[in-house]
């Protein structure tokens, strides 16, 4: 007995998360982006994050094949970018600042942290690939909020308080 489609759903959206985009280029440098809430820290030493993409998206061979990934923890103010992943199609990127990484992956301006990494597994997760990296480098704002994703609607963060 496994539990229903939609309880299973209502209940993985009570744990509130933040929005990432993860982009990675292929072997001509072209850049693909997926929003991802299904990110992690996975280990301190070495440094390791994780990511789960459906295997229903588009260019899951690029981030199979390239090696290397980025991942932006999107700020507040990103709705757009992240509806902006989170679209099917390859117009993702028309109009798009961008840069590019030490390792060849698309970086994007005004993010809250970003980290690139370089791929070290890729395990089978049901309907998705789990895709777990080193983190090469990594920056982060000492200011700004983060864009939450919370039941199926962004949410923003309303006050910090301290963990202990
Ligand atoms: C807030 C949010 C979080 C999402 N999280 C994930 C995720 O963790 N993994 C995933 O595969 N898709 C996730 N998606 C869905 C993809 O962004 C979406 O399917 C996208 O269209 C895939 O693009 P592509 O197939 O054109 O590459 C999320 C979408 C939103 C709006």
């Amino acid at each position: 007995m496994t539990v229903d489609a939609a309880t299973f759903r209502n209940t993985l959206g009570c744990f509130a998360s933040g929005v990432t985009v993860v982009t990675a280029a292929d072997a001509d440098g072209t850049p693909v982006g997926v929003t991802v809430s299904a990110f992690s820290s996975l280990s301190l030493d070495p440094p390791l994050v994780l990511f789960c993409l459906d295997r229903k998206t588009s260019h899951l061979d690029v981030f199979r094949t390239s090696g290397h990934f980025a991942v932006h923890v999107l700020a507040e103010n990103q709705r757009d970018v992240s509806a902006r992943f989170a679209k099917r199609g390859d117009d993702k990127w028309d109009g798009l600042d961008f840069s590019r990484g030490n390792n060849g992956s698309p970086l994007l301006p005004g993010c809250l942290a970003s980290m690139e990494c370089t791929t070290t597994a890729i395990h089978e997760g049901g309907d998705h690939l789990v895709f777990v990296g080193q983190v090469d480098r990594a920056s982060a704002s000492d200011t700004g909020k983060p864009l939450l994703y919370f039941r199926g609607n962004y949410a923003a963060l309303a006050r910090l308080v301290t963990a202990s």
